[in-house]
């Protein structure tokens, strides 16, 4: 994976195969039964996933997008010029390159668990901006791991899309306290983070029309019967999205729909009809909830920007 481009690299921490298998038995076996949703992530899921940040009913990537345009100066005034940006998840080539265009970062590190993905969105920014050096790093940030060496320019750090909501808040906490430690003393975390709001317009963000969503969610199955080698009756689940207002999170469940089994490595999983894997939590937050789980992580809250209509924040952080 390097092509010919003086200013890009490619390094692989890439999580082995043995993870997810070990997840997914740990995760079947477990009461309530769960897989993380960093496994969506194969080629195809994060394909399916851009197919979502385009749909009509997901309103956080093009509110974030609207965010960093509107605000890119004030972002860049705060942020500084020059830095070394470390970007956790790269998901967004638009929100990415509006980030670069403000801030005109010296380096630039995209951490993302699905390499191919990964390789494309990067080598596509090292060859629009020959000035910027680029790494590209295949990692699963969510555990620990080392940067490769980087020059001494001041440390900034990029969490678009509410993927901080994927975590339960004590793991988001943990989380932000290694950022905090990555990046140093005064170094300062843009994250982007959905709001709380009214439950049908987050419910129909997570049931479009389209059946994307859907896709997205049923693509883990296909991913282990692929990758894994699991016997599964695909037919036998159902994607399963709704918002749990006392825990302020929207749950993804694959539910099955008949009796079924999932076989893998000799193992049998049973399942009656309206069991379920929870296969993915998002937790939204109200701007003071999320500069408490900000300060809990080692972070003081420097200023934020929502939208007139409140439905998303973008939250600029300091290393506190
Ligand atoms: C990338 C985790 C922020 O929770 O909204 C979109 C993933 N899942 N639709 C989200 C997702 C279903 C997304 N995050």
């Amino acid at each position: 994976m390097q092509p010919d481009l003086p200013n890009y690299s490619f390094h692989d921490l890439k999580p082995a195969l043995a993870d997810f298998r070990r997840e997914v038995h740990n995760g079947l076996a477990a009461t309530p039964r769960r897989i993380a949703p960093k496994f969506f992530y194969d080629a195809a899921g994060s394909r399916l996933f851009d197919a979502i940040t385009r749909l009509d009913a997901y309103y956080p990537t093009r509110t974030e997008i609207g965010l960093l345009k509107a605000h890119g100066a004030q972002i860049a005034a705060l942020l500084g010029r020059g830095a070394t940006l470390i970007e956790l998840g790269s998901g967004s080539d638009v929100k990415i390159r509006t980030v670069i265009d403000a801030l005109a970062p010296a380096e630039y590190l995209p951490l993302d668990i699905s390499g191919s993905h990964l390789h494309r969105a990067a080598s596509g920014i090292a060859r629009d901006y020959p000035a910027l050096q680029v790494h590209a790093i295949c990692v699963d940030y969510t555990q620990p791991f080392d940067l490769p060496p980087t020059t001494d320019a001041h440390r900034v750090a990029f969490y678009p899309g509410s993927s901080i909501g994927n975590f339960e808040p004590a793991e988001a906490v943990r989380l932000l306290q290694r950022v905090a430690r990555m990046l140093g003393p005064h170094g300062r975390l843009l994250v982007g983070v959905d709001l709380k709001k009214d439950a049908a317009r987050l419910t129909a963000a997570y049931n479009d029309p389209e059946g994307v969503t859907a896709r997205f969610n049923r693509n883990l199955l296909v991913r282990m019967a692929a990758a894994l080698g699991a016997d599964i009756a695909l037919d036998a689940f159902a994607h399963d999205a709704f918002y749990n207002a006392a825990l302020g999170r929207i749950e993804m469940h694959l539910r099955a729909t008949r009796p079924t089994t999932i076989a893998l490595d000799g193992a049998r999983y049973d399942f009656a009809p309206g069991e379920s894997v929870h296969t993915e939590s998002s937790y939204k937050y109200s701007v003071d909830e999320f500069v408490a789980l900000a300060g809990a992580g080692g972070f003081e809250a420097e200023r934020v920007w929502c939208d007139a209509e409140q439905l998303f924040s973008v939250h600029c952080l300091r290393v506190g």
